[in-house]
């Protein structure tokens, strides 16, 4: 028996290898196809891109139109071509005007011919290629990084007439005509390019600031279709806070910089604010990416961005708070006022925890904040997708959380149960109930920990893993009991062979699937595979694999039964108490299968429906599973029938002591034990059975009650031998 044993467990993993579409043998066949390594030849935009390997570049040394240069394309890792690089295409008239900003000698007159040459160049639709884009943006930093506005020796006109051309040339580069090349340097170049842009404009505003109060402008902005600018130099002694957009309708966009940002000492005639609204800057942001912290995961910009640039610059964060009233693009939750931080980490972050969000309608947020920075709205947007962005809403939670609690119910009465003498089903079913156990403890802690990758995807496999094994699991069930009761032996498995079976199975599957694919596991909105990813077929396979042979091992053992019943008077009479066992696994695997299969995809789809479906199926599992593993284990049925029925030391004394008549029975003949099982299941017997409860108190001997229970015990513990056995030598040593 224990050769059958080793040789189910070694079909079950040579099957799971090989149904696993990311096993050795499918990826190493898939590998030599070149088509899976290669991008295919296509042509794109006019060019001819001949097929290349994943991981290289080709190039065309043609540029589109008047530009010259360099197309580079690169064939991605996955052997699909990233689009085309024009970021190495340069307009003549772009590339000349670079050349120029070696010849900035810090004349004032040099910044100025330089800025208004950028103007003319920068109008919309003169730049063609991404890298006319990204050298419009390179002469700009030119300009604005160290410029003559530091040392500010200048007439206000020439301030006044460089700071506009660089105004007018940003807000030309933030057309929203050019988005597609803001888009396609993020893609292929540079995907902080417009956060950069939006920095050192930044800068430029505090040197403007600083300039334009020493040459005595007191005032100036420029109203644009989508760039707004207004300057204020506070006059010494004012009480009037700087208010942009001042005239604007109480849904409207505004900015307010009361005077009390500075501090007492600052306030002597050369305090200055300038504010900023870029109107197209949010479609222009990549969208894909807005690399909110914290609550704001799926958050979204859902307004103008707006900088607040004081001068001089002020400690942060200050007391006296700015105020900023946001007018939202379109219907959102959850609104709150996020700062641009590009000091925190390497790649520039929207941080939401620094402003407090004073008021909030469906139309306008008014928030305070602390800081001079770049500001945007950041909601989660209001349509039925986004309100169940994340997999675990409250519906989900409710029956996941009630199914668990079933579980655990289960388990702990199995566990005081079986306190006193530990079968190999209880063993067995405790196992499987733990495995499940901690899967859903895990389910529901992790699935959402999408902000740290490696955890996420370290939860994602072990997700895999448990859930496999709880397959596994239900497997051994079925292997326990064709074995013990069909084919009557007690001693060839021990419980290690079921734990290999149920534990160390799933982590071989898991472990290659995981070598292979580990970047398949955690998702950008929960940590369990896609369904749309092969490395699914890892967990569905294996799973299948298992369902389909406890479906087959479990129908033989009840088909064995039948066939005792028609020849075997006991085996009838056990058959009846067998069933207990048998029905567990048999209605638990099918809701297992529906539950899980829910459970992809409502997590997938994000349909509330489903999600309510799922909580409802994951219930009725939990209440199925107490019920036919826990209430109906004839164990628990036994203490249940002493309890109420007897004293409760009989339970001990008669499973104990059933143990040992079997054990002397059987030792001495097993004649003599199918005798005695017999006269246990004489009709006195069956009857006080099925009445038990009405009479059981008043009628039944202590003598009858042992009999009862040594009757029930040999149903979970399989020591009886149902079909008349040619082995008359087995020992009953497994139980412990
Ligand atoms: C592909 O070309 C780009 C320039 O367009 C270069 O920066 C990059 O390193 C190249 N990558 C590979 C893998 O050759
Ligand atoms: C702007 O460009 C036009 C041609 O596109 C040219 O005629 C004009 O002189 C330029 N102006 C400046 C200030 O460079
Ligand atoms: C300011 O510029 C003028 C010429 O434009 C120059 O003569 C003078 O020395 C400069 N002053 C400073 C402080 O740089
Ligand atoms: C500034 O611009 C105005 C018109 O835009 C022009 O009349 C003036 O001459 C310019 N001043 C300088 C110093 O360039
Ligand atoms: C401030 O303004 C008050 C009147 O509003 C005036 O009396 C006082 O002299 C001013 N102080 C300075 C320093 O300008």
């Amino acid at each position: 028996m224990r050769t059958k044993v080793m040789l189910v467990w070694l079909c079950g993993v040579l099957v799971a290898y090989w149904i696993s579409p990311v096993s050795p043998v499918t990826e190493a066949s898939t590998a030599t196809q070149p088509t899976t390594t290669e991008c295919p030849k296509e042509t794109l935009d006019g060019y001819d891109w001949p097929s290349i390997s994943a991981g290289t570049n080709t190039s065309h040394s043609g540029c589109p139109g008047v530009t010259l240069g360099t197309v580079y394309r690169f064939c991605r890792s996955d052997a699909t071509w990233e689009v085309a690089d024009y970021t190495r295409c340069v307009s003549p008239t772009l590339a000349s005007l670079n050349t120029q900003t070696g010849n900035l000698d810090g004349s004032p007159s040099g910044y100025l011919h330089l800025a208004e040459d950028l103007q003319n160049a920068s109008k919309p639709a003169k730049l063609v290629v991404s890298g006319d884009l990204l050298t419009a943006v390179t002469i700009m930093y030119a300009l604005v990084e160290d410029s003559f506005l530091v040392t500010c020796n200048a007439t206000s006109a020439v301030v006044m007439n460089f700071t506009e051309a660089v105004l007018i040339s940003a807000r030309q580069l933030l057309d929203n005509s050019y988005s597609s090349l803001w888009t396609e340097t993020h893609q292929v170049s540079d995907v902080d390019a417009i956060f950069t842009f939006l920095e050192k404009l930044d800068s430029f505003y505090g040197d403007v600031l600083s300039c334009f109060s020493l040459v005595n402008i007191t005032e100036y902005s420029l109203v644009t279709e989508n760039l707004d600018v207004a300057i204020e130099v506070f006059q010494a002694n004012t009480s009037e806070a700087f208010i942009f957009p001042s005239n604007s309708n109480s849904d409207a966009n505004q900015a307010t910089v009361p005077v009390a940002v500075f501090t007492e000492a600052d306030t002597s005639g050369h305090t200055a604010a300038c504010i900023v609204w870029y109107k197209s800057a949010s479609s222009l942001l990549p969208s894909t990416d807005i690399n909110a912290r914290s609550a704001h995961q799926d958050g979204q910009i859902n307004s103008d961005v707006v900088s607040v640039t004081l001068h001089p610059t002020q400690v942060q964060p200050f007391n006296e708070p700015i105020t900023l009233r946001f007018s939202h693009h379109q219907a959102g939750n959850n609104p709150v006022c996020a700062l641009l931080d590009v000091s925190l980490t390497s790649s520039s972050v929207w941080s939401d925890s620094e402003c407090e969000t004073v008021s909030t309608t469906s139309d306008v947020t008014t928030c305070n904040c602390h800081h001079a920075t770049n500001f945007a709205l950041l909601t989660t947007l209001n349509d039925d997708d986004t309100v169940l962005k994340v997999p675990l809403n409250a519906i989900m939670v409710t029956g996941v959380v009630i199914s668990l609690l079933f579980l655990v119910a289960t388990f702990v009465l199995l566990l005081y149960v079986n306190r006193s003498l530990e079968s190999d089903w209880a063993l067995v079913v405790k196992c499987f109930l733990l495995t499940y156990i901690i899967g859903q403890i895990t389910f529901l802690s992790g699935i959402n920990s999408t902000e740290n990758q490696m955890i996420c995807r370290f939860v994602g496999i072990l997700l895999h893993y448990l859930y496999l094994s709880v397959f596994f699991w239900m497997l051994a069930q079925a292997v326990l009991l064709q074995l013990k009761i069909v084919h009557a032996s007690a001693t060839s498995a021990t419980i290690s062979h079921y734990c290999l079976l149920g534990w160390v199975t799933p982590l071989l599957v898991v472990a290659s699937a995981a070598g292979l694919k580990h970047d398949q596991y955690g998702h950008d909105k929960y940590c369990w595979i896609s369904i749309w990813n092969k490395v699914i077929y890892a967990f569905i396979g294996p799973a299948a694999f298992v369902i389909l042979v406890t479906f087959v091992v479990t129908y033989s053992s009840v088909h064995g039964y039948f066939s005792i019943k028609k020849t075997d008077q006991k085996g009838a009479a056990e058959m009846g108490k067998l069933k207990h066992a048998f029905r567990a696994p048999m209605i638990t695997l099918p809701l297992l299968m529906i539950t899980w299969t829910l459970k992809a995809f409502a997590i997938e789809l994000r349909s509330e429906a489903l999600y309510a479906i799922f909580a409802l199926t994951y219930i009725i599992q939990g209440m199925v599973i107490f019920v036919f593993y826990g209430v109906l284990d004839n164990q628990v049925q036994t203490l249940y029938r002493s309890k109420f029925g007897h004293n409760h030391k009989a339970v001990h004394d008669s499973s104990g002591r059933a143990w040992n008549d079997k054990v002397e029975t059987n030792k001495t003949s097993p004649n003599n034990f199918r005798a005695s099982s017999m006269t246990s299941f004489s009709s006195r017997a069956s009857e006080s059975f099925a009445t038990n409860r009405n009479d059981s108190t008043a009628s039944l001997s202590s003598s009858t009650a042992r009999r009862l229970n040594f009757q029930k015990k040999t149903l979970v513990i399989p020591l009886k031998r149902p079909v008349p056995s040619p082995t008359p030598s087995q020992t009953q040593g497994t139980s412990t």
